[in-house]
């Protein structure tokens, strides 16, 4: 099972808004248990779950007050234990989320902190405030400064996301054995393995002001890739996840392949989730401003992740991005086709697919959502700094971060079916809207038609789980462009030519070389001229 990761797809549960069963409006455990079949058949191996630990849902779970215990809004440990069981019979293994970098303020560690238990405070970071401010100029990562006051005292406790999520202290040795604790108790109840949240932010090396100039994460590069991040996740390696059958896949915003190289080579992780592709269609200075989005530069940064580590994980949507086909295909004139495109690149990259839940049927960003129904406290705290700091009108600093950061786009209730809620549940009222789009776009609806994108979907994984090129070729580059992007897969003397269309043109495509075609998006009679949004797998010969 160790190296399970690198035979299998992962599709990844936002258990809130996957599926629910006891019609209270919010999904659960037995929910995601219903569907264990659904995901069977479309060939999923492995399920990461987004935090289902107690937590008072401030940042949606990764906000964690007690990791021994399930949030009754799921279910119960008996809940869990079942969907363990289930899955095993179906042989899917089930991943945790690992948020280790913080807990919320509701932690009984913090309780005692907060209430002066000094054992405790060392479990943070307690710094008197300088001259009536803040210890440093530290941002949160959500905007705003990364320190909360105490109320009544000089103190203040670093938060680098939330209010309520403080982070933990990991220059005290009695973190990292109750760390080691929490990870042990999940691997004994049968957990594969974890998902670790922005793992590489874990270790503070100093608290220093960072350069006053930078405009936003001021901090990053006094807590981000620190030599203290290598050394813990060593020692959880050694002193517990080598015990067991298990791997670990970071979060790792803001790495380079060679800090990524280091990661995998000292078997700090086993594979890890890259950022920089990401920016294909907004600014990386300030990520609030769109971008029109650009293929080469998507294909780009792909591209240098696949030539410069040896494994990888692959992921165009999870919880915190919007839907790709808003972002990179043509949701209006070719949503099946260009659906169908990011579908083939996902799958035929060097390294796992992690597949988030609804992108398999095209699921889209809102039309709209406005600030009384957004929920994502991240999206919430940037329109108040965007306010404050570009004196836009409400509704053009609505239409910035609905357009590029508001996570409630990716979080909206799974569209199961074309019946009230999408068939989330049976009627009530949900916690975040269904999107207006249901009625068309469901798993219902694509399972009966052929030519449906979770059609593509699950012919594109049976394919992958039964082919060595896809799970174990090298990944060598092509071509790069703005529409024709082109790389190959080979292994032992096997070798795949991956063609994408990324545009509304025909284009023509003429390459030397003697090719068969194993698999296509739309049809394309003639080769030499590829269809728009035209994707491909093809065997040279
Ligand atoms: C990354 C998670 O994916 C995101 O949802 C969360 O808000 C932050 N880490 C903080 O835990």
């Amino acid at each position: 099972m160790a190296q399970a990761f690198k035979e299998r797809v992962i599709y990844q549960i936002y258990p809130s808004s996957f599926k629910d069963s006891n019609n209270d409006g919010r999904g659960d455990l037995k929910g995601i248990i219903s569907k264990l079949d659904y995901l069977k058949k479309l060939g999923i191996g492995i399920i990461w779950l987004s935090p289902i630990y107690e937590s008072p849902m401030d940042d949606m779970g990764y906000d964690i007050s007690d990791y021994y215990n399930i949030n009754k809004l799921f279910g119960d440990m008996n809940d869990f234990d079942n969907l363990i069981l289930e899955a095993k019979k179906r042989d899917i293994l089930i991943v945790m989320d690992l948020v280790i970098n913080h807990t919320s303020t509701k932690s009984k560690w913090f309780i005692e902190a907060i209430n002066g238990n000094e054992k405790y405070k060392r479990y943070y970071y307690f710094e008197k405030g300088k001259k009536n401010k803040a210890p440093n100029n530290w941002d949160s990562a959500f905007t705003g400064s990364a320190w909360k006051k105490v109320p009544n005292s000089d103190e203040y406790y670093l938060c680098l996301f939330c209010d309520t999520q403080v982070d933990l202290n990991y220059h005290n040795e009695e973190v990292i054995k109750e760390v080691e604790k929490i990870i042990k108790y999940w691997l004994d109840k049968g957990v594969y393995g974890f998902r670790c949240d922005v793992i590489n932010n874990i270790y503070k090396t100093s608290l220093r002001n960072d350069n006053f100039l930078k405009l936003y994460n001021k901090g990053t590069k006094y807590y981000q890739n620190q030599e203290g991040m290598f050394t813990i996740l060593k020692r959880f390696r050694n002193d517990v996840l080598d015990h067991y059958d298990t791997f670990l896949v970071g979060e790792t915003g803001a790495i380079t392949p060679k800090i990524a190289n280091r990661l995998i080579n000292e078997r700090c992780l086993d594979m890890f989730f890259e950022f920089d592709h990401i920016f294909a269609d907004k600014s990386k200075l300030l990520p609030i401003f769109k971008r029109k989005f650009n293929a080469k530069k998507l294909m780009k940064a792909l591209f240098n992740w696949q030539e410069n580590v040896p494994y990888i994980a692959n992921y165009l949507e999870n919880h915190d991005q919007l839907r790709s086909i808003s972002r990179y295909g043509d949701a209006k004139d070719y949503y099946k086709e260009s659906g169908k495109l990011l579908a083939l690149l996902l799958l035929t990259l060097k390294g796992t697919p992690v597949i988030y839940q609804g992108e398999e049927i095209g699921t889209l960003d809102y039309k709209e959502i406005s600030y009384e129904e957004c929920k994502d406290v991240a999206a919430k705290m940037a329109f108040k700094t965007v306010k404050k700091l570009l004196h836009l009108s409400d509704k053009k600093v609505r239409k910035l971060v609905n357009e590029t950061i508001n996570r409630d786009n990716a979080r909206a209730p799974m569209q199961w079916d074309d019946s009230i809620n999408g068939g989330f549940n049976e009627g009530k009222e949900t916690w975040l809207k269904v999107n207006d789009d249901y009625k068309t776009i469901n798993v219902k609806n694509e399972e009966k038609d052929e030519d449906s994108i979770l059609n593509f979907y699950i012919k594109l994984i049976h394919f992958r789980n039964d082919d060595e090129v896809l799970k174990k070729g090298e990944f060598k580059r092509g071509y790069l462009s703005n529409n024709l992007n082109y790389f190959y897969r080979i292994y032992e003397n096997r070798i795949y030519l991956i063609v994408l269309n990324f545009s509304k043109k025909t284009i023509k495509f003429n390459i030397p070389l003697k090719l068969r075609l194993i698999l296509s998006n739309v049809e394309n009679k003639d080769l030499n001229k590829l269809n728009p949004y035209f994707a491909g797998i093809f065997e040279v010969m």
